[in-house]
């Protein structure tokens, strides 16, 4: 990678890996979606792939944790030229948060115009159960108070502008669609909505921790989402964030569960299905919508 002074990439690390991408695949995206923990199956609904391994594309940070697979897969969903991550990398894995959002704006350079994050994450909202399915209203960025933001350092113009809007991140169109494609499928006794506070990891949250979250208003936390929906909201896409509760973090001291990442997995699999359908139908439907508006 080309690094300026501040470890970040540069426009040309951006479009080169673009271009050696679209040299492989005469897909050209308009969606993107980034499967979560235990989530990469979401992918297999995607008709006509052509599949790339992280490590074999240049500039590709490489994920570390089991239950990310490490693909990058293009494909179309109903006839919607996507792509979709197979895995993601994390902060806590030692990655500066300009590699943990590379993807999003090769994305941008890519044509893509939607994208879908999901994620695993522990519910903090006392009325949330486990395999709940939370659409993301909004979120609070933790790390990012602290600096450590994926933002910080000499703006690039060409994505986006010094001050951002933030307030308006998760688009009320696809949210409003994705609880409609929700009801349709008979999941409404397990959609919510909410607010998704990051966390760096890679422990979970103490007990004292998740009072905290639960006073400022959190639903859900993770360890993840928040840098890339900023620098999608940043670079203009459009983004919807799902996060499914594979856990509900203690803010108790009189109960005894301890939360493991096993526990993480174990429920994404079992709602994976779903989420797939949700995720698929979503797709679709925002390109029947777009074909209506234009
Ligand atoms: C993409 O293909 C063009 C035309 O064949 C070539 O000039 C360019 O070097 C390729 N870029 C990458 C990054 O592979």
């Amino acid at each position: 990678l080309h690094e300026n002074n501040n470890n970040c990439c540069s426009f040309e690390d951006y479009k080169l890996t673009t271009d050696w991408l679209l040299n492989r695949t005469n897909l050209r995206p308009k969606v993107a979606v980034i499967c979560g923990s235990g989530l990469g199956l979401l992918a297999d609904a995607v008709s006509n792939k052509v599949s790339f391994r992280y490590q074999d594309i240049p500039n590709f940070p490489v994920s570390t944790v089991p239950g990310h697979e490490g693909c990058l897969v293009f494909g179309t969903v109903d006839e919607t030229p996507c792509v979709f991550m197979q895995g993601r990398v994390h902060l806590y894995e030692g990655y500066s948060l300009c590699q943990v959002t590379f993807p999003i704006r090769m994305f941008k350079l890519m044509g893509v115009e939607s994208v879908i994050v999901t994620n695993a994450a522990g519910g903090i909202c006392p009325d949330f159960k486990v395999g709940d399915i939370m659409v993301i209203k909004d979120h609070i960025n933790l790390p990012g108070f602290a600096g450590e933001h994926p933002l910080c350092g000499p703006n690039d113009e060409r994505f986006g502008i010094r001050f951002p809007c933030m307030s308006d991140a998760y688009s009320k169109q696809m949210r409003r669609l994705a609880v409609d494609v929700g009801t349709d499928l008979g999941c409404s006794n397990f959609i919510r909505e909410g607010v998704y506070c990051m966390v760096s990891g890679p422990n979970f949250e103490t007990i004292a921790e998740a009072r905290m979250l639960l006073v400022l208003g959190c639903d859900a936390v993770g360890m993840s989402t928040v840098p890339e929906v900023t620098v999608a909201k940043h670079c203009g896409l459009r983004v919807l964030g799902l996060s499914l509760i594979t856990n509900k973090v203690s803010v108790d001291y009189s109960r005894e569960e301890k939360v493991n990442y096993e526990e993480v997995l174990q429920i994404s699999k079992m709602r994976a299905e779903v989420l797939q359908k949700i995720v698929t139908q979503l797709i679709s439907r925002l390109q029947q919508q777009s074909i209506n508006t234009h």
